[in-house]
């Protein structure tokens, strides 16, 4: 994305010309930005040649998840709605893995019966209701199971899940006690150890903190375990804060783990492959000035990008168009729904604007429109993918018909 003539352009395509033909708020995709993160991805860790397992959850465009799936990666799903999404994406169950705390019979079910790579069990009763239903079915599953490490990802509370009071995986004791429980199993193949400390991570010591608990659990249990997987969280440098992720350091980390464990790592990335992927523009509907600042109110809301009123999240926000003159006044973009928290970035100044004109909210490829809602009755954005000038709407606009 770069100014050229000082309009944003994005690949080859003008960011008002989307606004134009397709309205707003809308999702723009860059193809060429997908295919570089994936590309860095492997790079990053290729002297071990991970299976690399996309999190659904972070983007659920079935059209964008064909094309992840056409760049080699799998996917990681958390419901049985994604798993099917992924199936329809074309993604070979040989390379999807199941997660998540609550798993219905129904889900589980139909896990089996697609023959997935994994299921990801986070509890002794899952394990339970694994076995009775793989027996009901005269087969034998193969699964993993996700160890809390109690390892602080150093993230946001609201996405750190590597702690012993937070609701994922089992702790070190009922680990052990599942080894053992799952060792004459008929139905059951032990096969994975799975880790997730969160979501966002800047800093490689968590993840070193929490190899480091793998390797002395797993040399405690002696159970071979054909896979380590690693879940994702891999954070991404959102608005001006330029702080990068080591992989160096973590690929390292990895490196030294794996002299002593012959197993295939698995990575479930979310946000680092489609992150800076997604742009989100909207128009100004109205601007509302007060003393102290200028409410800039426009057509995109809470519903369409939750990050900001979920997380407090700051999402770098740009001018579609150019122009020289600054106004040195607080700046609110805001909604327009009756929430309070329907805001998104302030800033102490941005370039003079005026209703209708079209703004860019930056790095929303990933967990933008696979949280948006239909709040107020609101209709969700369309999305298209670009490649170079070429523009594929990917998804509708949701009709207002269709909510009715
Ligand atoms: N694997 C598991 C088991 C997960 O729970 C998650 C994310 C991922 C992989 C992918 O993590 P990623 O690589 O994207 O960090 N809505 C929040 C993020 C929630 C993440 C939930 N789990 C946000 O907008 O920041």
């Amino acid at each position: 994305m770069k100014y050229i003539n000082q309009k944003l352009t994005i690949e080859k395509v003008k960011a008002q010309n989307l606004a134009k033909k397709f309205g707003t708020p809308i999702y723009c995709y860059s193809y060429k930005k997908l295919r570089e993160n994936v590309n860095a991805f492997k790079k990053n860790f290729k002297s071990f040649s991970p299976l690399i397992c996309f999190a659904v959850k972070s983007n659920t465009n079935v059209n964008l998840i064909k094309e992840i799936r056409k760049l080699g990666l799998g996917a990681d799903v958390v419901s049985k709605g994604e798993l099917m999404l992924a199936i329809k994406a074309g993604i070979n169950p040989k390379k999807i893995v199941f997660s998540g705390v609550g798993k219905t019979s129904s889900e589980i079910s139909y896990a089996i019966d697609k023959k997935i790579l994994l299921i990801n069990a986070e509890s002794k009763s899952e394990i339970i209701e694994i076995e009775r239903i793989s027996k009901s079915k005269k087969k034998k599953v193969d699964i993993g199971i996700r160890l809390n490490p109690n390892t602080d990802a150093k993230t946001l509370s609201q996405i750190s899940t590597g702690k012993k009071e937070n609701k994922f995986g089992v702790d070190e004791k009922i680990f052990f006690e599942i080894i053992d429980y799952l060792k004459d199993s008929k139905n059951i193949n032990l096969k994975c150890l799975s880790v997730h400390i969160g979501s966002q991570i800047l800093d490689h010591k968590p993840y070193e903190k929490m190899l480091k608990v793998v390797d002395r659990i797993i040399k405690k249990s002696s159970h071979k375990f054909e896979f380590i997987d690693l879940g994702g969280g891999m954070g991404i440098s959102y608005g001006n804060n330029n702080k990068k992720l080591n992989y160096k350091k973590y690929n390292i980390a990895i490196k030294k783990f794996l002299i002593n464990h012959n197993s295939k790592i698995i990575f479930e990335p979310g946000r680092s492959i489609v992150g800076n992927v997604g742009s989100l523009i909207s128009k100004i509907i109205y601007i509302k000035e007060s003393n102290k600042k200028n409410f800039i109110i426009i057509d995109a809301a809470m519903n369409d990008l939750m990050r900001p009123a979920l997380y407090g999240a700051n999402h770098k926000t740009l001018p579609v168009i150019k122009t020289q003159q600054i106004l040195k006044k607080t700046h609110e973009f805001v909604g327009p729904i009756c929430e309070s928290t329907d805001k998104f970035t302030t800033l102490k100044q941005f370039q003079k604007l005026k209703e209708k004109d079209l703004i860019i909210m930056c790095d929303v490829g990933a967990y933008g429109m696979s949280l948006s809602s239909n709040y107020n009755m609101r209709p969700r954005p369309a999305e298209v993918l670009i490649k170079g000038s070429k523009i594929n709407v990917i998804k509708k606009r949701q009709k207002l018909k269709d909510l009715i």
